[in-house]
């Protein structure tokens, strides 16, 4: 299911919090990452294509200040919510506009930029390829691309965790038909004319952010996979789910090992 498909089905609102959720646990790691491969504040205007509510874009103007960003996401509603958490928070800085990327043309600001980044957006558009290949015609030569995106393939828990293998089945079922996109990501971007630079993987994990809150982001998906047709998963099957993963933690928190992981891909546009 695409994101905007998926968006109007659930409560736009749930959506919301999860991004912000996901935000504060993911980004200031993969900031650092981004940070190591190269984003730099002074080469102009980072593009955050797929920016969604701006979580990531106002923590990454935090983290550089000095960094403009021109954020564009093709949904009204999470735009709007952005905007109205840029005038909220007094970042200066950062502009928004409207650009459903694959189904318009890039417009003509995207040319003017000198870095652009794909956080958990590829995964979620029709056309992978078309899209990367358009931003490698729009960007100027040697703009920098930054692709972030999960692979769960990669995913490890130590004791064995079967509801959160179950969650992430239901996911890749409900939502992107593949929850190992990550890995797929330097090959897209090499056959649309980028240069790849790097791949990292980002280990988010029980470690470094406690069994509580990574769990706590598990559970935070659950609303958004719920499914009353058949075979999908229902209010019920979800509440125990939920349960299956509380009593993970209880039993294995302290000693647990999970680690979630992200890959961060550089490229450059030759
Ligand atoms: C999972 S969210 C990621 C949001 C943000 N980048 C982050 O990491 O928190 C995916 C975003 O891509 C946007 N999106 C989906 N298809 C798009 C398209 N064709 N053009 C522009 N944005 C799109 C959605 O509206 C959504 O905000």
């Amino acid at each position: 299911m695409l994101f905007e498909e998926a968006m109007q089905a659930e409560q736009a609102a749930v959506w919301r919090d999860f991004l912000s959720l996901q935000c504060a646990l993911f980004s200031p790691g993969e900031i650092e990452v981004l940070k190591e491969l190269g984003l730099a504040h002074d080469r102009g205007p980072l593009l955050d294509l797929g920016c969604g509510n701006g979580a990531y874009a106002l923590r990454l103007r935090q983290r550089f200040p000095r960094l403009e960003i021109l954020g564009a996401d093709s949904s009204t509603a999470l735009l709007r919510d952005f905007s109205d958490d840029i005038k909220a928070s007094g970042i200066g800085g950062i502009r928004v506009m409207r650009w459903a990327a694959g189904q318009e043309p890039p417009p003509a600001e995207v040319g003017g930029c000198r870095s652009a980044l794909l956080s958990v957006f590829l995964q979620h558009v029709a056309v992978p390829l078309d899209i990367l290949a358009a931003l490698r015609q729009a960007l100027p030569a040697q703009a920098r691309v930054f692709i972030i995106e999960e692979d769960d393939g990669l995913c490890v828990a130590d004791p064995p965790c079967p509801p959160l293998d179950r969650l992430l089945r239901v996911w890749n079922e409900r939502h992107c038909g593949t929850r190992t996109f990550g890995r797929r990501v330097p090959g897209l971007a090499r056959q649309a004319g980028l240069r790849v630079d790097d791949v990292r993987v980002c280990a988010h994990s029980t470690v470094r952010l406690g069994a509580e809150a990574l769990f706590g982001y598990f559970k935070a998906t659950l609303p958004l996979l719920l499914d009353e047709r058949p075979g999908g998963l229902g209010r019920g099957q979800a509440i125990e789910l939920a349960r299956d993963l509380d009593r993970y933690v209880a039993e294995h928190g302290p000693r647990c090992c999970v680690i979630f992981p992200r890959m961060v891909v550089s490229a450059t546009v030759p």
